[in-house]
């Protein structure tokens, strides 16, 4: 058992952490679907004033929560005030049902990763997709497999488990995404990819975007579940969290504008939909992969890529409830894990199974999986945010000055995180509400 709480070996390893939990389907899978679906390059400018104006408050102040309290979630709020125990357990608590629904796409980019080595031109993936999520029992166990995959590293404990995994994953993501740019770059037409994604249409602005954008950001800064939080307490220097803020989402920005340049040029080269939405990894770039000569290598690069992605991202979404659960119940990593397998299988098999003999169970109109994921992604981290700032901003009292020295930008910072970014997020989770 551990008594001593984890820490990382160097600051380096941190940030590569952060940025492994951040970059990841949000920024390959989801972003480039959401552009494509909201308009292209105009979305992209809503999306990165968002990011620059709005999005780097919450995600320094859940870095600074922990940092300070150097607590996992729910000791974090407790410590600060015992009433907030509640609203720290609805972090771990968003984990497990993220979770549910993102190890189902995990588990997508294994079959893929062993489709690559099929002769692709025997494929229509559309049909080939439908059938993937319909059919119940491998569909499960796909799911299981990702599910194993991400506990095995979490299991193993942060330096040997969390680090290694970002340490060896998040260079050799990087490699594979630049050979994939360089290809896709090199394709007849790719110019109009680029038009699309840089030369924004203003006429298309409208509030949908907005929140599409918004709710994007968080998603893909990993804000509004307590992993920064958590990953955050594991710092041990002093040293201000102000770079490694910049860092993340310069990085995180970095390689979803990358992941776009990868995509698009080859959607616009063979002159496919960009706004294909969730399917656009899974059934337009399959489709394009079997056009071209050794597809069946750029399609393996992709999905491992994908992976790689994925994982470092999954592993952070676990660390959230393992933390607490060792933290709080003093039991060991492996036991923990190993009960979080179970309670996350319970959730996730069901959401596996609403593509398939499950289809006609509806929630609100909605499938399990389409209900886990607007649950989360459209309530509760919207709602983890809104607490996390209002508990930042007037209880723990993080100022703007001990983020910047700049004594106007340390003003904006504290306006923004006492009612600037409140306010925009309850106002998200109304429009949330309501569609
Ligand atoms: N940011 C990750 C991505 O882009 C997903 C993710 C990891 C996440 N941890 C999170 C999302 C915590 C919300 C909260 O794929």
């Amino acid at each position: 058992m551990e008594d001593k709480r984890p820490s990382w070996s160097s600051r380096v390893s941190f940030i590569l952490a952060a940025v492994g939990s951040a970059v990841g389907l949000g920024n390959i899978w989801r972003f480039p679907y959401i552009m494509g679906q909201n308009g292209g390059a105009i979305f992209l400018v809503v999306y990165l004033l968002l990011i620059i104006t709005i999005c780097f408050i919450p995600l320094f102040a859940e870095l600074a929560v922990g940092k300070i309290t150097k607590k996992e979630c729910v000791g974090a709020y407790e410590s600060i005030n015992p009433k907030f125990k509640l609203l720290g357990i609805m972090n771990p608590v968003t984990g497990i049902l993220i979770s549910s629904f993102y190890f189902i796409v995990g588990g997508w980019i294994i079959n893929y990763i062993g489709l690559s080595f099929s002769n692709l031109k025997m494929f229509n993936f559309g049909e080939y997709f439908t059938e993937l999520t319909q059919n119940s029992i491998p569909a499960c166990g796909l799911t299981l497999a990702f599910l194993l995959i991400c506990i095995f590293f979490t299991a193993r404990g942060v330096k040997k488990g969390i680090e290694f995994a970002n340490n060896v994953l998040m260079p050799m993501f990087a490699v594979i995404l630049l050979g994939l740019i360089a290809f896709s770059l090199s394709l007849p037409n790719s110019h109009l990819g680029l038009e699309y994604m840089f030369k924004p249409d203003f006429s298309k602005v409208n509030a949908h975007m907005f929140l599409a954008a918004l709710g994007q950001a968080l998603f893909t800064l990993s804000i509004g579940m307590g992993a920064l939080l958590t990953y955050g307490s594991y710092i041990k220097d002093d040293k201000s969290i102000t770079k490694s803020t910049y860092t993340i989402i310069f990085s995180d920005t970095l390689f979803a504008l990358l992941a776009g340049i990868m995509i698009f040029p080859a959607i616009f080269s063979f002159g496919l939909e960009p706004n294909s939405g969730a399917g656009l990894v899974f059934v337009t770039l399959p489709h394009i992969f079997a056009q071209i000569p050794h597809g069946e290598i750029v399609s393996l690069a992709f999905f491992v890529l994908l992976l790689a992605a994925a994982v470092t991202s999954g592993i952070s979404i676990l660390e959230v409830p393992v933390a607490s659960m060792t933290e709080r119940m003093k039991i060991s990593r492996t036991k923990a894990c190993t009960i979080l397998f179970f309670i996350i299988a319970a959730f996730a098999i069901p959401a596996t199974l609403s593509f398939g003999i499950l289809g006609d169970f509806k929630i609100f109109g909605k499938n399990i999986f389409d209900c886990l994921d607007f649950v989360t992604s459209n309530l509760l981290m919207p709602l983890n945010a809104f607490f996390l700032c209002i508990i930042a901003g007037w209880f723990l009292k993080i100022k703007g000055n001990s983020f910047i020295n700049n004594k106007f930008v340390a003003f904006l910072f504290d306006i923004g995180l006492k009612f600037v970014v409140p306010i925009i997020l309850l106002l998200l989770l109304y429009i949330g509400l309501r569609a």
